[in-house]
């Protein structure tokens, strides 16, 4: 075979073999093969498509993210429309819903499918050929928006299906983010001073209607199947067979969906959800059940805009009313004043809250809120309760309308609100809330990982005088004598912590990064400044257009960063580090004095602490090794939730097994050598 021939079918060979490991990791969750064994397929397709991008095609799996971003969305029209769903909210009223039907059809009774309602987003899905083709959103059932870039970055969305699929198609779902993804997003917002999303829905909705499908890319979203739109070809003759096939076509299906011969048993599937919502992965606000039957679907109609065969029946909402007793405003590390609600303790779903967020001032404003008021408060999920509405009926004329405080509470410096932004800021960069909230920062997990010390230490800190900034830390034990005198210390806690400061110092040059708190640097962006610039002073000397080439640093970052290193404050914490013995430079300590050297790690299935390139990282970082497969080198196998099949030859050959606290106990433990 001549080489370009071996090429073509290495390219063919490896697309198949990615594509069915992203359906067993992203569809099934049950992957066959590690992290790394996938990077390397992908690598090599990578490198083979570089070499021939004549056979570069849009659906290999390298391709997701290719496209570039776009000024506007194009319109789809919507072959068959897309319709909503009548609500009802109590058994009484399905048990109507079900009568009007059988009334009307004497085809009746029927079995039915229940699934959960997802609080996400409609979308249509069109398959052209064997081609993933145009993904649109709802919009007005009619016309929706043409997303197909985006929607091309979600895994578990097929950009192909089996050859014996039907021609063309349309399936139909709800995009949506988990409720551990929505936290880990807002959390890395929260750090780059972005402004939160207001629950998993709105950040769903919003990451899908992105303009540049590289920043959709890196949000956690994923998709649930629940029907087909149209389709030219034969399919099955109910819903329950449809939506296996449509699983057995590739596509993410619910395995919470039940098949249920009578009514009472929807009552009984929907009573368990609503005891159980709470402990799902996503977000519902209902269950929707549907007619089994399509001839019966068909013979039902609709009306208006709800199709007769199919209702949500709505989970009680997790909601009270209360009083605002007040708005207290929290200072941010970078001096953002937050303000928050203060309420009368009322119980929602069991739980006492007495206090919710509200996002900025002119939120506040747009929903109307006023002190005093009587205020609709709600709880979803393990999301910080929110402030939903005034009961502007239950006024008294009292109320007062909140104003933002001209000067700082906690300093009493000006406040200004720079052209643009939503949030008011404090212009004293000593203000002592700013202080804490770095200092608090610097020492997290994420960032310098200094154990032993919280905001409570770190506030007695600032207020012994102790500490006055961050690198005011590698000083302590000057002061070690006032350390152990505080409150609650004692000597073994101040020996602990000034251990921790001082094992703290050859943290690799990203955390450090990441640690100073620089605005609108994450972790990641972090890592890509850490990588290109290999010590601090060549970050902090480089131009905005230096920082610019950067992969992913744009205008707004780039300008934050370069305003940071201009700021004498900043550079003379920066020597004060140096001098104190931080590591500032991105080299990696030498193998031989790292702890895991000669030690082979494997990680099998899922870990909730932190994610498998992040893990492998550290492992990496410490000198050990990573495998991709259980032989007799292995040293440790972790095992994560769902373990495959590493688990028994981990056993056979007699590999140490550790649970996924046990292996961050050993990191840390390592780490501290
Ligand atoms: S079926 C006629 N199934 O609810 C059938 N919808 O109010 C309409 N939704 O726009 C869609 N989970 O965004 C269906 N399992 C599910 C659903 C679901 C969530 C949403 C969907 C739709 C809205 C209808």
């Amino acid at each position: 075979m001549v080489d370009i021939e071996r090429a073509k079918k290495r390219i063919e060979e490896l697309r198949e073999q990615i594509n069915h490991h992203n359906y067993r990791y992203y569809v099934l969750d049950s992957p066959e093969i590690s992290d790394v064994e996938y990077d390397e397929l992908m690598k090599e397709l990578r490198k083979l498509e570089e070499e021939h991008p004549e056979f570069i095609t849009s659906e290999s799996p390298t391709q997701r993210v290719g496209a570039a971003p776009v000024e506007a969305f194009g319109v789809v029209e919507h072959r068959e429309p897309l319709l909503s769903l009548a609500n009802v909210f109590s058994y009484d009223e399905l048990a109507a819903w079900y009568r009007r039907n059988s009334n009307l059809m004497p085809g009746l009774p029927t079995d039915f499918v229940c699934e959960l309602k997802l609080d996400g987003l409609a979308v249509a899905l069109t398959y052209e050929d064997g081609r993933f083709a145009v993904g649109a959103t709802r919009g007005d059932g009619y016309r929706g928006e043409d997303i197909t870039q985006n929607l091309r970055t979600i895994r578990s969305i097929p950009l192909v299906v089996p050859k014996d699929a039907p021609p063309r198609f349309e399936v139909r779902g709800e995009v949506y983010l988990s409720k551990a993804g929505f936290r880990k997003l807002n959390e890395e917002r929260a750090r780059e001073d972005q402004p939160l999303f207001a629950n998993p829905r709105n950040a769903a909705a919003g990451s899908v209607r992105q303009l540049d499908p590289r920043v959709t890319a890196r949000r956690p979203l994923d998709i649930y199947i629940y029907g087909l739109g149209w389709v030219e070809g034969t399919v099955p003759e109910t819903h329950w067979e449809t939506l296996e096939y449509l699983k057995s076509l590739g596509f993410k299906v619910n395995p919470y969906n039940a098949h249920v011969s009578q009514l009472d048993e929807v009552g009984e599937y929907y009573q368990h959800w609503v005891e159980e919502r709470e402990r799902i992965e996503f977000e519902a606000d209902g269950v929707v059940i549907k007619v089994n039957p399509f001839d019966l679907q068909r013979r039902l109609g609709t009306v208006g805009h709800d199709p007769r065969w199919a209702v949500a029946y709505k989970f009680p909402a997790i909601q009270a009313t209360t009083r605002l007793l007040d708005i207290g405003i929290s200072v941010g590390r970078t001096g953002s004043l937050n303000p928050y609600a203060i309420l009368e303790p009322v119980s929602i779903g069991g739980v006492t809250i007495k206090q919710a967020a509200l996002h900025n001032e002119e939120d506040i404003h747009r929903k109307d809120i006023r002190i005093g008021d009587r205020v609709l408060v709600q709880r979803a999920g393990d999301v910080i309760p929110q402030v939903v509405a005034p009961v502007a009926s239950k006024r008294s004329g009292r109320e007062k309308v909140f104003v933002m405080p001209s000067r700082c509470p906690v300093c009493g410096s000006e406040v200004v609100k720079p052209e643009g932004e939503v949030m008011a800021r404090c212009t004293n960069a000593s203000c002592p809330a700013q202080i804490l909230q770095s200092l608090t920062h610097f020492v997290s997990r994420g960032a310098m990982d200094i154990d032993g010390i919280g905001e409570k230490l770190a506030a007695a800190l600032l207020e012994k005088g102790l500490v006055k900034d961050v690198a005011d830390l590698y000083s302590l034990h000057e002061h070690e004598q006032e350390l152990i005198d505080l409150e609650r210390m004692g000597e073994k806690s101040a020996q602990n912590v000034l251990g921790a400061i001082e094992r703290s110092k050859s943290r690799p040059l990203s955390r450090v990064l990441f640690a100073l708190g620089i605005r609108h640097v994450g972790a990641e962006t972090a890592e890509l400044l850490a990588r290109h610039f290999d010590n601090i002073d060549r970050l902090a000397n480089a131009s905005q257009e230096e920082l610019l080439e950067v992969a992913t640093i744009g205008p707004k970052i780039a300008e934050s960063i370069h305003a940071f290193f201009r700021q004498e404050s900043n550079r003379e914490i920066i020597k004060e580090l140096r001098k104190k013995g931080v590591r500032l430079e991105a080299e990696v300590a030498k193998p031989e004095v790292l702890p895991l050297v000669g030690q082979e790690l494997v990680i099998t299935g899922r870990l909730e602490t932190f994610t498998r390139s992040v893990a492998e990282a550290r492992i990496k970082e410490l000198g050990g090794a990573v495998g991709s497969s259980v032989t007799k080198k292995t040293t440790f196998l972790v095992v994560g939730a769902d373990p495959g099949s590493k688990l028994e030859k981990a056993r056979t050959l007699g590999a140490r097994l550790l649970s996924e606290q046990e292996f961050v106990n050993l990191l840390e433990e390592a780490s501290k050598r």
